[in-house]
């Protein structure tokens, strides 16, 4: 498409619907990924207020977008506009990217297994008859729960301020999932911060990093900032620590196939979304 008119009337759409969505690297994602193939799509971001999802799919289906991505606060409210949910969505109960198939509209979950790729692509980390330590239990730790037990893993402990939650994420696992207390993270492979604590707007530590050791992996979820404070202290105890930007870059990956069948330019996606994060902190 280089130096070609764009847009034009054939050019697909995708989007991503939230609320907040002003910062989503989205768009900067999938734009760039676009270009890079010189594919003749666009994204766009749209804000979509709490309550409004369920029609935001229905919008989607009537203007013919051909992929949707989905965030918060709509994971779980828009499955009832959908015709069908993949296996593991329908597990989660949430949905994080919405593609065609034919005339249907299906939810598909891909943090879970974007979280395995960057495991296993990035570090390097094979999670079969490994233990897992998650802290928290919301959305982005009920998905990697599920799938770090799918891929084999020996054990997976989840630990949550809430007890309630905690419980219902570790039996996403089936018998290998069990509610932990704290002191767990000293004896497992692999540590997960699925908590937002360490984002620019709430300090602290999800675990006390004293009980963490080297040789253990530790991944924090977030990854803006793309260093939190249990990401500096554990690297400071010797512990292999990453951030999440590379579960989020192989998330959108796995999107971006389901949508355009091809597959994504990984290092384009990760350059930009590196790109943009480094800008926002100026
Ligand atoms: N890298 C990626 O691609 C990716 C993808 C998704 C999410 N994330 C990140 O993962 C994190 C969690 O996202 P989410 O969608 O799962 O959020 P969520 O559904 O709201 O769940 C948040 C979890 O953190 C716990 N929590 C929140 N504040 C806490 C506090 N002050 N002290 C202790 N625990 C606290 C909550 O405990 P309760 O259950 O007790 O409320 C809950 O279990 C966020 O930082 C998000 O940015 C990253």
């Amino acid at each position: 498409m280089a130096g070609a008119v764009w847009p034009t009337g054939a050019t697909r759409l995708a989007a991503v619907i939230g609320d907040p969505i002003r910062h989503s690297l989205s768009p900067i994602l999938y734009n760039a990924a676009f270009r890079e193939l010189d594919l003749d799509w666009a994204f766009l971001a749209f804000e979509v207020v709490t309550g409004e999802g369920a029609a935001a799919v229905d919008s989607a289906r009537v203007l013919g977008l051909d992929g949707l991505a989905v965030t918060m606060p709509h994971k779980a409210a828009v499955v009832p506009a959908l015709d069908r949910l993949s296996p593991t969505a329908a597990a989660l109960g949430a949905v994080n990217v919405v593609y065609r198939q034919g005339s249907e509209l299906v939810g598909e979950s891909t943090d879970g297994a974007g979280f395995l790729d960057a495991l296993r692509g990035d570090e390097g980390f094979d999670p079969t008859g490994r233990t897992f330590a998650v802290v928290g239990a919301g959305g982005a730790a009920r998905a990697v729960v599920r799938a770090v037990a799918e891929a084999g893993a020996s054990e997976v402990i989840v630990i949550n301020r809430s007890l309630e939650r905690a419980t219902a994420a570790a039996a996403l696992a089936g018998g290998l999932g069990r509610v932990g207390t704290e002191q767990d993270v000293s004896d497992v492979d692999a540590v997960v911060n699925a908590t937002p604590l360490g984002m620019n707007h709430l300090a602290g530590l999800p675990v006390d990093p004293d009980l963490l050791k080297p040789g253990q992996l530790l991944v924090d979820l977030i990854y803006h900032p793309p260093i939190t404070p249990l990401l500096a202290e554990a690297r400071a105890r010797g512990v292999t620590a990453v951030n999440g930007l590379g579960m989020l870059i192989h998330q959108a990956a796995r999107a971006f196939r389901l949508w355009t069948g091809s597959e994504a330019p990984l290092d384009t996606m990760s350059a930009a979304a590196i790109a943009a994060l480094a800008h926002e902190r100026r």
